[in-house]
């Protein structure tokens, strides 16, 4: 149901300018609750920097973005945290020379009390229980010990969505989580965001077309700043517009 009460994140008329260049155009998108919502389009159409806007790492210069009806357009990417937005980025941020626990860890010390905040990282009781969850979860458990920057690429890419999801959002921001996988990678990641979608919600940027209309429920196409399509998969995949700008003829 398209309903105000099923919409979590909102964003209204946002622009983004890098100098001469518009990199988001007016883009308004609704996504509702639960469920992978996916946006796609090709290199350089604005989708990154529309993550920075709807998480707070850059100010929009017009525009406004809304979490449960809350306007967060000024809050900083810390604030949206505790409206209950987490995002991972294009490019990697874990702590490559921590262990995998160790950064679990530490991803998940928000939930500690304030005054835990300084208590050394084995006292806080709180986040170790939260890091074992996510260990065992995203069937890390056997490279608990393992320093981040020694696992496989598609390990490091399941640890950085653990990461993301310590702290407990309801709203997941992924960029790209399957960039540079092999194909086996991909496809245990695909399953495992369609996991986390049945208590979360989840906005996804990929660029794998297949992956997408197979995993979303929405998707919304970029292309040049500009919200091109919005729909189904199946809608999507029909639009001439996106066939034109985006897909190619071979998937007419
Ligand atoms: N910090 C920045 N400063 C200047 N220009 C930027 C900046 N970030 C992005 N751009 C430009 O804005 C446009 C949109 O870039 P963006 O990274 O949002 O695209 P994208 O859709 O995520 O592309 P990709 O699929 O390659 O990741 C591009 O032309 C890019 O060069
Ligand atoms: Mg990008």
């Amino acid at each position: 149901m398209n309903n105000a009460h099923s919409i979590i994140l909102e964003a209204k008329g946002l622009s983004k300018r890098f100098g001469g260049l518009i990199a988001v155009d007016e883009v308004s998108i609704a996504v509702q609750k639960l469920g992978v919502t996916s946006i796609i389009g090709p290199n350089g159409a604005g989708k990154s920097t529309l993550f920075n806007l709807l998480s707070g790492t850059f100010l929009p210069d017009n525009g406004a973005v809304h979490i449960d009806g809350v306007d967060v357009t000024r809050l900083s990417p810390e604030g949206r945290l505790f409206s209950g937005m987490a995002r991972s980025f294009q490019i990697t941020n874990l702590f490559f020379d921590l262990t995998v626990m160790d950064n679990l860890r530490i991803a998940s010390q928000v939930l500690e009390p304030r005054s835990h905040l300084y208590l050394p990282l084995e006292k806080s009781e709180i986040a170790l229980k939260r890091a074992n969850e996510l260990l065992e979860e995203f069937g890390l458990e056997d490279s608990r010990g393992q320093l981040a920057g020694a696992l496989s690429h598609g390990q490091q890419r399941r640890l950085e969505i653990a990461v993301t999801l310590a702290t407990r959002p309801k709203l997941l921001l992924l960029d790209e989580p399957t960039q540079g996988m092999s194909q086996v990678d991909t496809h245990e990641t695909a399953d495992l965001i369609k996991r986390v979608g049945l208590n979360t919600t989840v906005l996804l940027i990929e660029h794998d077309v297949d992956l997408v209309m197979d995993l979303s429920k929405t998707v919304f196409v970029m292309a040049q700043g500009r919200k091109l399509a919005e729909g189904a998969p199946g809608e999507v995949r029909k639009n001439p517009l996106v066939q034109a700008a985006y897909f190619g003829e071979e998937l007419a």
